[in-house]
């Protein structure tokens, strides 16, 4: 069949999402609200099966990492200390016509003339010349064109104040820009409409100038109204903890789930027996006021993220204690994790961890990309990130017309940073205390010693100066990082970390857009019809297994089918349907992306002969393949196929 194009292929996605019951826009009944999304009946397992999976991945298989489940409003301080107060914000600016927001980062250039309209005259500006001005206002004609209107509303605005009367003049400027090609009467329409909805009705425009522009981005693509300078808008959205609402109860609802595990660090090193390295797993919701959620629910103002805070020792340490550090040339990442691990094999490993997650959930590497931040567009803290992008089909695609893909995923080597600003704003210490790094530095030379004293002594002092919040605390700086490097030389040390953060619902909606396929199947009567099918790998699929009986009005087969359930039901979703032809039945399931489907009939009541009683047979969703299967097969043999 032929491949649908990308903006009907999303199309038929989101449409299928709400007819089968995966996603819904949330509060539809009123209209719905923008950024937010319910996930139905099939969305919810789907969504629970890859949270489980996640956490069984990151936490039940590993013995180096520990969970956590932390609330979602925690002391304001945490996100001042985190940066989130003073930095996470996006650039935001308004359409001056409509008022609609946009990031300014997200704003596609246009070309064309710009008309910049520097005010308007009322109906009753002739009126106004004679009583503020005197003497006879000049020719309409003259009025519409600087300079001769800028005298005009000069002449206006000296005698009274620009607000005094809007049915005279308003002197507020609107720049427009119209596409080449289009009449110079598309933007002079929305000068109107400017000029009319600020209070001047019937507005005789007056215009300053144009210009030829290129590739700008003041303009609102959508109607080429001027926008106004970008601003800083904040993405937390902030409440009221109590019943006064003042300044010092506002917090807010967590922008990640990221800064708990920092917050709960040492209460979980010391509750879990863990011991450097090793990691803190959170699944939970994150809420973001983005200016502009789209594609779906790829931006959402509340999602969920699977964070992983996997501490590690600092490069120091490790030569301290191994002598040397691990280097990714070397291709141990690709193995076991080992005691010579810094933080840039630790960073490729857990690269290469999050991939093969991906892959295990059925996203093919060929759907996925590594992109390696640039050394200019990583956080002053960050020695690298690598974002894991989808290939969805909403994606950009590059000059050679590739898709580019969509972050799914960031892993970040973060250094020490969020551990020294939890320890630096609430005074409490982050250090942990390594016994090998005690042993290990009584046992090396004194120019080894020098050197790790100074490596460190440096990396410390980076971090204090670049985040020393008075002149005092800059002033402190050096005689700061000299303790902290003479702690290092005792065996102490704050942890580095390496963060792989998911989120789950972009998972979803990938999972979802590379389920999705189009082929033919034969319909009752064997005539191929379209058929819509969900191919979700069978270990995340929503329903693993629907049980159908060959005729609704037969009770021997509904009874024996009902039997089946009763087997499968308490290791496995089952779904069971006796409703319609059996063509159809498969159908709603293929749509579902139920993996396997039992169908019992007659031989199954051994009406055939007694060899084929208790069998039935079991259909797989993506070749239609049936195969006859002995009831008593059936629980290991999906369990196995679904694994
Ligand atoms: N603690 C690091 C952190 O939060 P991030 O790159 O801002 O890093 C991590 O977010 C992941 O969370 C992203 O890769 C993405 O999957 C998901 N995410 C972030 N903002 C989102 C949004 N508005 N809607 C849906 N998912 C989002």
């Amino acid at each position: 069949m032929a491949e649908p194009k990308i903006n009907e292929l999303m199309e038929k996605i989101v449409s299928l999402c709400k007819r089968r019951g995966f996603i819904y826009q949330s509060s539809e009944i009123y209209g719905g609200i923008g950024g937010f999304w319910d996930y139905g009946p099939l969305g919810a397992e789907l969504k629970r099966n890859v949270k489980d999976l996640w956490w069984r991945t990151m936490v039940h298989e590993r013995e180096d990492v520990a969970g956590l489940e932390a609330t979602i409003i925690m002391a304001p301080q945490i996100w001042k200390a985190s940066g989130h107060v003073d930095t996470f914000s996006d650039p935001m600016c308004d359409c001056l016509l409509t008022k609609k927001r946009f990031r300014a980062d997200q704003i596609e250039p246009q070309s064309g003339t710009a008309y910049t309209y520097v005010g308007a005259l009322g109906p009753g500006w002739r009126e106004a010349w004679r009583e503020l001005i005197g003497g006879d206002p000049p020719e309409e004609r003259f009025v519409t064109l600087a300079p001769d209107a800028l005298r005009l509303l000069e002449a206006f605005q000296a005698k009274t104040p620009a607000t005094a009367n809007p049915a005279w003049y308003d002197a507020a400027e609107f720049p427009v820009l119209v596409a080449r090609g289009k009449h110079p009467e598309y933007g002079a329409k929305y000068a109107r409409q400017f000029y009319t909805l600020r209070g001047t009705p019937d507005p005789t425009l007056i215009l300053g100038g144009t210009e030829e522009v290129r590739d700008s981005t003041r303009f609102n693509p959508d109607n080429g109204a001027g926008l106004t300078e970008a601003r800083p808008f904040n993405l937390m959205f902030k409440t009221v903890v109590g019943p006064v609402e003042s300044d010092e109860n506002v917090a807010y609802l967590r922008p990640e789930t990221a800064q708990a595990i920092f917050a709960q660090f040492k209460n979980v090193l010391e509750t879990s027996r863990q011991k450097v390295p090793f990691g803190i797993a959170q699944v939970g919701k994150a809420f973001r006021n983005e200016v502009t959620p789209r594609n779906f629910t790829f931006r959402s103002r509340e999602f969920e993220q699977m964070e992983l805070e996997f501490f590690i020792r600092p490069d120091e340490v490790i030569e301290a204690i191994c002598g040397r550090v691990a280097t990714v040339a070397e291709g141990s990442w690709s193995g076991e994790p080992q005691p010579d691990w810094g933080w840039e094999v630790w960073h490729k490993y857990w690269v290469e961890q999050r991939i093969r997650f991906y892959e295990g959930v059925g996203l093919p590497r060929t759907t996925l990309k590594e992109y390696w931040q640039k050394p200019e567009e990583l956080a002053h803290y960050a020695r690298a990130t690598v974002d894991i992008l989808f290939t969805f089909p909403f994606s950009k695609r590059d000059e050679t017309g590739e898709l580019t893909g969509e972050e799914l995923e960031g892993i970040a080597a973060r250094s020490d940073f969020d551990l020294s600003q939890h320890q630096r704003h609430s005074g409490k210490p982050m250090t942990v205390f390594d016994e090998e790094l005690k042993a290990a530095w009584a046992k090396l030379d004194k120019p080894r010693q020098d050197d790790l004293w100074r490596r460190y002594c440096e990396a410390r002092l980076k971090y204090l100066t670049k985040t020393a919040r008075t002149p005092e605390e800059k002033e402190k700086a050096g005689a700061q990082a000299r303790a902290d490097a003479d702690g290092l030389a005792k065996g102490w040390y704050v942890p580095h970390v390496i963060e792989p953060s998911a989120g789950v619902d972009r998972l979803i909606l990938a999972l979802l857009t590379n389920a999705y396929a189009e082929d033919e199947a034969p319909d009752d009567k064997g005539k191929l019809e379209k058929r819509v099918v969900m191919r979700f790998h069978p270990r995340i699929a929503p329903i693993k297994v629907a049980v159908f009986p060959l005729l609704k009005n037969r009770p021997e087969l509904v009874a024996k089918a009902r039997e089946v359930v009763n087997l499968l039901r308490p290791q496995m979703s089952v779904f069971y349907d006796d409703t319609g032809a059996i063509g159809r039945r498969y159908r709603r399931q293929d749509e579902a992306g139920t993996p396997f489907g039992v169908t019992i009939d007659f031989d199954t009541l051994g009406e055939k002969g007694p060899e084929l009683k208790d069998t039935v047979t079991l259909r797989d969703r993506d070749t239609m393949k049936q195969e006859r299967v002995k009831i008593s097969d059936l629980p290991t043999l999906l369990l196995q196929k679904a694994r």
